[in-house]
């Protein structure tokens, strides 16, 4: 029986390349296309070309994770997260269209950019990596990760524009970004400006 398993289990996954193989080849390249056509006509003039936003009052999302970006797009379209830029932007987009965009923006890489102020960023790496005990705040590290690359379900902030972290701190902080889960209103609520700033200074210097 069994030197004739063998041909037999060939044939059959000889059989299942042919099935599935043409499916995944091009399956992928029309999601590109498609997210291709979605960033350079509606995304590029306020998030850039290539994922390295133009101004530093529109997020960079190059190197961003596929999920993260995917979920806030699903937030902004809902209404959950509030921003009639973005809403307008994503009002018409099928749940493809935002994961196509979210895989095609994780793919771009990610670029060193300078700090303008090296002891600000400095005093910014010690609350990233330390938190600071008196008020009760845990490092940023614990969650976003040693390097602030993040995870599939938390955001990379390596890179980020300074002025869009301070503000999104401003924000969870106010409870005017609601579509978290709390998580960083309490963080936020244990900053004081000093240390927004700072940490925002350092981060955008992350690649
Ligand atoms: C008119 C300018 C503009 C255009 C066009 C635009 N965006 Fe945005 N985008 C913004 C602004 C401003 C924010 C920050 C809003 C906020 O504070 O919530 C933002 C935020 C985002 C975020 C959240 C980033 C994060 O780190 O949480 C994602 C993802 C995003 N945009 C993707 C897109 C995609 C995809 C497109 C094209 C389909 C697009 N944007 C088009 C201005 C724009
Ligand atoms: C207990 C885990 C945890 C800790 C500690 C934490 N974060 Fe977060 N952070 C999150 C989660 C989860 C999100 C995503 C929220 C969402 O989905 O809307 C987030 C989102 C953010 C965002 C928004 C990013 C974007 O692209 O819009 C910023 C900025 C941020 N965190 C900065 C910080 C800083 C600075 C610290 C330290 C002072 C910190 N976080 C500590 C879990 C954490």
């Amino acid at each position: 029986m069994k030197p004739m398993l063998r041909p037999c289990a060939a044939a059959a996954l000889a059989l299942a390349a042919l099935l599935v193989l043409p499916a995944r080849a091009s399956a992928p390249a029309a999601e590109l296309q498609r997210a291709e056509e979605l960033v350079q006509g509606r995304c590029s003039m306020c998030h850039g070309g290539d994922g390295e936003s133009s101004t530093p009052a529109f997020p960079r999302l190059a190197g961003q994770h596929a999920a993260y970006i995917t979920r806030q797009l699903a937030d902004y379209q809902s209404g959950r997260r509030k921003n009639a830029a973005m809403q307008t932007v994503v009002e018409d987009l099928t749940p493809a269209d935002l994961g196509a965009l979210g895989r095609w923006f994780e793919s771009r890489p990610s670029h060193a950019h300078a700090v303008a102020n090296p002891g600000l960023a400095e005093a910014g790496r010690q609350v990233y990596e330390q938190g600071h005990a008196p008020a009760g705040l845990v490092a940023c590290a614990s969650c976003h990760g040693p390097a602030a690359q993040g995870t599939a379900t938390l955001p990379r902030l390596a890179g980020q524009h300074a002025q869009y972290i301070e503000r999104q701190l401003r924000a969870f902080h106010r409870r005017e970004r609601t579509n978290d889960n709390a998580v960083m209103h309490a963080v936020a609520s244990r900053l004081d400006e000093q240390q927004i700033r700072a940490v925002a200074s350092y981060l955008s210097a992350l690649k």
